[in-house]
């Protein structure tokens, strides 16, 4: 059997910002509007996003995983142009979604993302485009997909995610039927489970509770987003220890302590009774070229 190949890329912020009306700058959203025309548009870039899908494109993975942060501060037509790409990185049923905090980036505006995306998390069950389809859980191949949203509008500067009860509750219930099952089970998640040094403005609140569902029921990878750096965690679970791996934007210059946009290619197979992982990292290094960073087993 050939191994199931699974891609991962993250925060693309894409750009470039549409105009805004003045009704739609509400306080956070004129903050993130100034920052984007001031800087994150230097940083996050469409060539080099493009070039990172195509290079991923032809690897032809099985399945494709997007950890969030789509759009920068939520306008209507951000979420349309994001709806673009995403069809052009690939069709609903190839391609995982859970959004991140930036597409949920002021009250009221909760209803864009779930409708205009809602294919791209659809569980199996059939549920989508609202909170309450989130965890979804989507089998493809040997793995279990499940996607939950940390996505919850925050204060200025702030950066926050939250899972909340339900979802938390949701999540404990699938997890519980998959163990019963022979399928690896990879979480996707905007937010990293464990909070990174000097993150604190931007962490997930509920982490503690997360991690000790992750310790009790167990899941065999974790992919996230949201640090836009490369990372990788090893957490607690019921039998040895789990790989929670974070990947840089897809669309970024090195800038500051973020690295360049890269993305992950997983390669899952099964190893007698164990699963094997390997894990390639493609992406950008010295002058912005695109090209192999790792190549490793992680499982
Ligand atoms: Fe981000
Ligand atoms: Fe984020």
């Amino acid at each position: 059997m050939t191994p199931f190949l699974l891609a991962h890329l993250s925060d693309p912020h894409l750009g470039p910002m549409p105009p805004a009306r003045l009704g739609e700058l509400a306080s956070k959203r004129a903050i993130g509007y100034l920052n984007w025309h001031r800087k994150r548009h230097m940083i996050h870039r469409r060539d080099v996003l493009g070039e990172l899908v195509a290079d991923m494109k032809a690897h032809n993975p099985d399945h494709i995983a997007v950890t969030g942060d789509l759009v920068n501060i939520a306008l209507p037509l951000e979420f349309v142009e994001a709806r673009k790409w995403l069809e052009g990185v690939g069709t609903p049923d190839h391609v995982s979604l859970v959004p991140g905090n930036h597409d949920a980036y002021v009250r009221g505006i909760r209803e864009h993302f779930p409708h205009i995306w809602a294919d791209y998390f659809r569980g199996d069950d059939g549920t989508s485009g609202n909170d309450a389809a989130f965890p979804y859980l989507q089998r493809r191949g040997p793995l279990a997909l499940i996607g939950v949203s940390t996505a919850v509008p925050t204060a200025p500067f702030m950066a926050t995610g939250r899972l909340g009860h339900e979802q938390r509750a949701g999540l404990g219930k699938i997890l519980q039927q998959l163990a019963a099952e022979d399928l690896f089970r990879v979480l996707l998640i905007h937010h990293p489970p464990v909070t990174s040094p000097g993150r604190w403005a931007a962490r997930l609140r509920d982490s503690r509770d997360l991690l000790e569902l992750i310790a009790r029921y167990g899941v065999d990878l974790v992919l996230h987003g949201h640090d836009h750096r490369h990372a990788t965690v090893w957490l607690d679970g019921p039998r040895g220890r789990i790989p929670a791996v974070g990947v840089p934007s897809a669309s970024a210059m090195a800038h500051g302590h973020n690295h360049p946009a890269a993305y992950n290619l997983f390669s899952i197979e099964r190893n007698g009774d164990a699963w094997r992982c390997q894990q390639r990292v493609r992406g950008f290094a010295d002058g912005m070229k695109l090209g192999e960073i790792k190549d490793e087993r992680l499982i």
